[in-house]
C-alpha cells in the first residue's frame, strides 16, 4: 500500500527534520517552503516533491492542494510545522506596554488563522479508509490552564487559539473524514531558528536536537488511536491541559 505525507512549513527546523524522516516510511512527501533559498531546496530524493507556500494566503493554499491532488488522492500524514515567534520586526511582548495590535494580528494569521486553512482545503485527501494524521505544531505556552510565568501575549495566543481551531476541526472531521486523527503536539525546547534567542537558561539536557524533537514526536504520533482525536500531547506522549 502507497502511502503520502504533506509537511508544511518545511524549509528548516522542525519542519525540514520530519521530511527527512517521512522519506524513510512513506513513499511520497510533499514539503511546503516559501523562498526557494532554504535548507529544503539541498535535499535531494526522487520521493520529495516540494511545493511553494505562505500558508496566510489562501488562494496559495489551493493551489498547493490541486497540485497534490493532481497527483493523488490520498494523504496519511498532514504534518503542519508553520510558526512564528519572533522575526526582524516581530520580537514576544514581555508586558502589556508592548502590545501592539498589527504584531498580534501578525500572531495570529501566521500560527493560528493559517493551520484552520490548511484544515478546511486538505480534508478531501484525508476522506479516505486508512488512518491518517493531520498534526500541528503547537507549544505549551499555548496552554491557558499552564499559564503561570505570563509574557508573550501574542505568540500564547495564538497557540491557544491554534489549539481551539483543531479540537473544532476534529469534531468536524470525526463526521467528515473519520479515520483521521487530529492533534497538536509540544515538541519541547528545540535547537532551531525559532529558539535561538531564548536559550540560554535552557539546561543543555532539555534542548532538543531537531532529530531527537521529530523521532519523539513521530513517536507519539504512532501510538494515537481514533479517540486522541482533538487533544494536545506533549513531545512525551503526556496530554497537556488546554
Ligand atoms: N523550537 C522550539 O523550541 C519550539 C517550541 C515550541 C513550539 N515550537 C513550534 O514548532 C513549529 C516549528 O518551529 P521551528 O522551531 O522549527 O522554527 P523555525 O525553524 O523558525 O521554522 C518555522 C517554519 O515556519 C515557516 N513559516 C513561517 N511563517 C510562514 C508562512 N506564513 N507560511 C509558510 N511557512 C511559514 C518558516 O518558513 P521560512 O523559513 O520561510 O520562514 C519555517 O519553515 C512552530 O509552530 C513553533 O511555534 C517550536
Amino acid at each position: 500500500m502507497s502511502s503520502a505525507a504533506l509537511v508544511v512549513g518545511a524549509s528548516q527546523g522542525i519542519g525540514l527534520e520530519f521530511v527527512k524522516q517521512l522519506l524513510d516510511r512513506t513513499d511520497q512527501v510533499y514539503a511546503t517552503y516559501r523562498s526557494s533559498e532554504c535548507e529544503l531546496s539541498k535535499l535531494n530524493s526522487p520521493y520529495l516533491k516540494p511545493l511553494q507556500l505562505d500558508l496566510t494566503d489562501e488562494a496559495q493554499i489551493e493551489t498547493a492542494i490541486a497540485q497534490i491532488k493532481s497527483e493523488t488522492s490520498e494523504l496519511h500524514y498532514v504534518i503542519n510545522c508553520v510558526g512564528v515567534l519572533h522575526d526582524g520586526a516581530m520580537q514576544p511582548e514581555k508586558s502589556l506596554r508592548h502590545l501592539n495590535a498589527d504584531q498580534l494580528l501578525q500572531y495570529f494569521q501566521i500560527n493560528s488563522i493559517s493551520a484552520a486553512l490548511l484544515a478546511k482545503h486538505v480534508q478531501p485527501l484525508l476522506k479516505h479508509q486508512d488512518r491518517s494524521i493531520f498534526a500541528t505544531i503547537s507549544a505549551k505556552v499555548g496552554s491557558i490552564g499552564d499559564n503561570q510565568l505570563g509574557g508573550w501575549y501574542g505568540y500564547r495566543a495564538s497557540k491557544a487559539a491554534l489549539n481551539m481551531f483543531m479540537r473544532t476541526t476534529a469534531i468536524e472531521y470525526r463526521r467528515t473524514c473519520p479515520n483521521a486523527i487530529v492533534v497538536t503536539l509540544h515538541p519541547g525546547t528545540t535547537d532551531t531558528r525559532l529558539s535561538r534567542p531564548f536559550q540560554k537558561n535552557v539546561p543543555l539536557e532539555k534542548l532538543f536536537s531537531v532529530d531527537r524533537t521529530v523521532r519523539q514526536l513521530l513517536g507519539v504520533i504512532d501510538q494515537l488511536e481514533s479517540r486522541n482525536s482533538g487533544e494536545f500531547f506533549s513531545w512525551d506522549g503526556t496530554k497537556l491541559p488546554w
